[in-house]
């Protein structure tokens, strides 16, 4: 028997977690444009302009600068084994669940991996990276920015500052920071950085935007052997060893992306028009106005936790400003909360991983969502199920002391 189910045609959700979030609705127009061929002059400059677009978002000058068609793990994946051969030495600087992500892909690329361990919650000390860096002289160090899984955000210029002084590469993930706080790769001395759309940027998941600085664009260069299909009459391949991936193949990638327009693979077009309007969305509001609308909104859910009781996890001094943990309080089931939420508001709050798993909730506020109403909705409704589960607290304290952070 044929099933065909029915329209997609669910309520309006506030997705209040640790991404995804709401889509701008330009963005939701954006994807919605009919499609280009993808060596369509129009679309190439679509392209370009995206490029240029993204080097303002990265703050770079970085020509390298462009998507990755995947969800932000794809941007990851491909920096990691477009650098990395196998025995290459590589540093993680692991404080979180995103760190691990960072070491287990570098282990698939069978690169020799040494973390640098810190604790959840907190930020690791940049003299413990030096400390490994001295000692491994690795050929890529590798961190998260902001750690969605802890949100603790790692301060990366002095990270940068020692691999130049190492001669190693730095690669950085900055999947949920970008496009809510500041991501100044050029100043942070970074060589390669990701992102993803669906956090701050107000995007759908599906493209990782991505920089190569030009040195570390040579060394993969250094091991470009473009595919037999494709390959041009005089292509010279690279010293080095093949890069483990063909779709992740950064070297083939960069010659898409070039004048060259090397026929790797089809652009997703609609996540390409999605990406350039969340970076025109981004820019037309201006990046320090957006960094401090979401610091605003994430100071607002931190008063209006703590004014209901609730604490907030980890070193708040280095907390991302765009997701707040807290620590669900005892005596509470943290999932019927999270349940309630979305059964009788609407609206969802983010679980957790790890060992934080069962112990706290994140809450996200990031682009369209990093708004008074909307933290103020989630407050009210999380007061409300918290007094209907019984958790005792003053009615009202949580919106008021938010307010008070948006008067
Ligand atoms: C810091 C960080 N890195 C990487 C990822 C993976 O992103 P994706 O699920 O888009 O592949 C996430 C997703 O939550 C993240 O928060």
């Amino acid at each position: 028997m044929t099933q065909t189910f029915g329209e997609l045609d669910h309520p309006a959700r506030l997705l209040m977690g640790p991404g995804p979030i709401n889509v701008h609705p330009r963005v939701l127009r954006a994807m919605s444009v009919q499609l280009l061929g993808q060596f369509d002059p129009e679309f190439t400059g679509y392209m370009n302009e995206t490029m240029a677009l993204y080097r303002q978002v990265f703050q770079t000058q970085n020509r390298w600068t462009f998507l990755i068609d995947g969800t932000s793990r794809a941007a990851i994946e491909a920096a990691l084994v477009s650098v990395l051969a196998p025995g290459d030495d590589v540093v993680v600087v692991n404080a979180g669940r995103f760190g691990l992500l960072l070491s287990e892909i570098a282990e698939r690329c069978d690169a020799k991996v040494t973390l640098v361990e810190g604790e959840w919650g907190k930020v690791v000390d940049p003299q413990a990276v030096e400390d490994v860096v001295k000692r491994v002289r690795p050929r890529l160090v590798a961190c998260v920015h902001g750690d969605t899984s802890t949100t603790m955000a790692q301060p990366i210029e002095a990270i940068g500052e020692i691999c130049r002084r190492h001669d190693a590469l730095l690669y950085v993930d900055a999947t949920a920071t970008i496009g809510g706080m500041s991501v100044p790769v050029d100043a942070w001395q970074a060589d390669i950085v990701t992102g993803g759309l669906q956090k701050c940027l107000g995007g759908p998941s599906g493209s990782g935007p991505i920089t190569i600085s030009d040195r570390a664009a040579a060394h993969i260069n250094g091991r470009k052997h473009v595919e037999a299909g494709i390959a041009t009459a005089g292509v010279v391949s690279g010293a080095g060893r093949r890069i483990a991936s063909n779709y992740f193949d950064l070297a083939m990638i960069m010659d898409y992306w070039s004048d060259k327009r090397l026929n790797h693979h089809t652009e997703a077009a609609s996540m390409l028009y999605a990406a350039r309007e969340c970076a025109r969305v981004v820019l037309e509001e201006g990046l320090e106005a957006r960094f401090a609308r979401h610091a605003q909104a994430g100071a607002a859910v931190v008063a209006g936790v703590e004014a209901m009781g609730l604490s907030v996890y980890g070193d708040k001094a280095h907390k991302m400003t765009n997701v707040t943990a807290v620590l669900i309080p005892p005596g509470v089931d943290g999932d019927r909360v999270r349940s309630r939420m979305r059964t009788d508001f609407e609206i969802e709050i983010g679980t957790a991983f790890g060992p934080l798993a069962g112990k706290v909730w994140r809450i996200g506020a990031m682009g369209v969502n990093a708004k008074k109403h909307a933290v103020l909705t989630t407050l009210a409704a999380l007061e409300a199920v918290l007094r209907g589960e019984g958790y005792g607290f003053t009615a009202g304290a949580g919106v008021d002391a938010a307010l008070g952070v948006f008067a």
